[in-house]
């Protein structure tokens, strides 16, 4: 059946997309630690799409028995250039389009990506109406409170000119483009958009665990999570079922986690191959490699490791060092 933001199960719980993180094989691992989290994709260059970049395409690969449904996200400046890229997401299988309007990195925002189109509403609106043009897909927004302060009012009329545009629903981030992500989430906003909008929204920012999701959801139609998942991967669940019922216990000692970090190695190697999918473990395993005596001499050593063999064999050093208990 045709994915649907609406008919979705709520609350929703979504993984945030994360540049340099949230490949497949991160997402194929949430998801089997909690199959109901929806998944989007990093941000891919509408550019690069349309040019049939290998490398752009490569980051838009998923797999089709693990990863449904999965929400392509997608940032640029050219309209056409939105139209066709959208085409082609749903050619390759994708079930949704996310448009990034929140990214506040430098090299983004000086080419008038990301959270830039703040400024420009009517742009955005454009953006939105040229992605929904080129797809049949559901198509929505990511985005920031604003770019240097707050304004609620004009905040609003942002966001309900994105809906009139045709997204079908709108991620907020809790700050500002200004504030990268330094101070927390503020919340209230996205209460007060939510209260004006037609379309579901989801919460963004700060969620540690589920009693912040669940404590922080209030009137809105689901929650998205980001950073918390890289020491953490089980919160997935936890949230899962404090919203959806049921129990989960997350592993806590180094033996219970080492099987996800295998399984996360070994999907990297499967979809990027060893070299590379080693490399870009180096910053998972840094993540992971935490709260044990004699952890940050595995963390130095982790960093040059670019073999399977090299990474299991660590691995299971620290496991000898730890013992099953820690
Ligand atoms: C390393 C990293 C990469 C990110 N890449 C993206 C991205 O590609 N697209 C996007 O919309 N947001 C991106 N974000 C922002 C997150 O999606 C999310 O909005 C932010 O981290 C706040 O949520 P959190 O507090 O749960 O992490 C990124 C954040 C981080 C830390």
């Amino acid at each position: 059946m045709k994915f649907s933001w609406k008919n979705c199960t709520k609350p929703i719980l979504a993984l945030a997309p994360m540049a340099g993180y949230t490949d497949s094989a991160y997402r194929q691992l949430i998801k089997s630690i909690e199959p109901r989290a929806i998944c989007f994709t990093e941000f891919t260059s509408v550019d690069g799409i349309v040019y049939s970049s290998k490398k752009t395409l490569k980051q838009l690969d998923f797999n089709p028995d693990e990863e449904r449904p999965i929400v392509a996200q997608i940032f640029g400046k050219k309209l056409d250039h939105f139209t066709e890229a959208a085409k082609k997401i749903e050619e390759m299988g994708a079930d949704a389009i996310d448009l990034n309007m929140g990214c506040p990195a430098k090299k983004v925002v000086s080419s008038d990506h990301g959270s830039s189109l703040l400024k420009n509403p009517c742009h955005a609106a454009d953006i939105v109406a040229a992605t929904v043009r080129g797809t049949s897909l559901p198509v929505s927004v990511k985005t920031r409170l604003g770019i240097n302060k707050v304004d609620i009012e004009w905040f609003i009329a942002f966001c309900k000119k994105l809906e009139e545009a045709g997204a079908e629903l709108i991620t907020i981030h809790g700050r500002t483009a200004k504030q990268m992500y330094l101070g927390k989430s503020d919340w209230e906003p996205i209460y007060e958009v939510k209260r004006n909008l037609k379309i579901p929204v989801i919460g963004n920012g700060d969620v540690l665990s589920a009693a912040d999701a669940v404590g922080k959801l209030k009137n809105l139609d689901g929650v998205m999570v980001g950073r918390a998942t890289m020491s953490n991967p089980w919160v997935m669940a936890e949230i899962a079922a404090a919203f959806y019922g049921g129990e989960y216990t997350a592993p806590k000692t180094f033996a219970e986690k080492l099987p996800y970090l295998l399984k996360h190695c070994e999907l990297s190697v499967q979809t990027k191959g060893e070299n590379r999918g080693i490399v870009e473990m180096r910053k998972n395993f840094v993540q992971a490699i935490r709260g044990f005596d004699g952890a940050s001499e595995y963390r130095a050593r982790v960093v040059h490791i670019s073999t399977l063999e090299e990474a299991k064999r660590i691995l299971n050093e620290i496991l000898e060092h730890v013992g099953q208990s820690a």
